[in-house]
């Protein structure tokens, strides 16, 4: 595993966002794995400044996201598909079409499968960007006695939906359930880059980069078993979880 500390979380994201861009640069057509939640925005950010600079194409570039809410549509401004068009396809050169959001509406299993098929259409892919949870949630793969290898439906923890609620106007409005990557689907990836920063994700990050151990109770400690992952922390959150370069 490879452990990048940066002096701050602007510093991190300008690192993963260098590594996207170097991606795609060097492989135009590639396919991007891609993650939604606060911590990934300014680095999607950085993305829009270097595409409208033209140092980046993303004419060429599919995409896949993680997960989705069930139960509200597309268009609902807390759906990930909305908050990938805001946040970064409605401001890049991207084919909108080569994007995927997992549907969080209608038959949710048929939707899943959907997902399912999307991670491997084409090839797995290139790079996938992950965030993390307080819990060490990867995509909605939540911390419990068992995970699931493939895409499939989850029942969110207490944690994540406080944890998501300041996104929305209550708590009662966040959807308990999503659709979600299973595992194996986030370790079929190249190369996967996890960016976290805060006070929150420090047992979370202890877990997966201060020992040996792999336990369904931090799903992102099985990034352990990943040959080539790229976890990118600041300063700050490696001071915390007591990480030496
Ligand atoms: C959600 C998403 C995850 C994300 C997590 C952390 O639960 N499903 O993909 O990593 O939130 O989000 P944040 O970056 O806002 O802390």
């Amino acid at each position: 595993m490879n452990v990048v500390v940066t002096k701050s979380y602007d510093e991190s994201c300008t690192y993963v966002a260098d590594m996207i861009c170097k991606l795609v640069n060097e492989k135009p057509n590639c396919k991007l794995g891609l993650a939604t939640g606060g911590t990934p925005v300014p680095m999607y950010k950085k993305l829009i400044e270097a595409n409208k600079a033209g140092k980046v194409s993303f004419k060429d570039v599919h995409t896949v996201n993680l997960d989705e809410y069930c139960g509200i549509p597309g268009t609902h401004d807390q759906s990930y598909r909305y908050f990938m068009n805001t946040n970064l396809f409605d401001h890049i050169d991207i084919d909108k079409a080569n994007t995927f959001v997992a549907n969080g509406m209608g038959d949710f299993e048929a939707n899943a499968a959907e997902l399912e098929a999307k991670v491997r259409e084409g090839g797995v892919a290139d790079l996938q960007l992950l965030g993390i949870g307080n819990n060490g949630h990867i995509a909605f793969n939540e911390a419990a006695d068992v995970l699931h290898a493939t895409a499939h439906t989850e029942t969110l923890t207490e944690s994540t939906i406080n944890a998501n609620a300041r996104f929305f106007e209550k708590k009662e409005d966040v959807p308990t359930t999503a659709i979600t990557m299973g595992m194996g689907d986030i370790l079929a990836a190249k190369c996967v880059v996890l960016i976290a920063t805060g006070a929150a994700k420090e047992n979370a990050i202890r877990g997966l980069i201060m020992d040996d151990v792999i336990t369904t109770h931090n799903p992102s400690s099985m990034l352990k078993m990943h040959e080539n992952v790229y976890v990118v922390i600041d300063e700050e959150l490696a001071n915390l979880v007591g990480y030496k370069a």
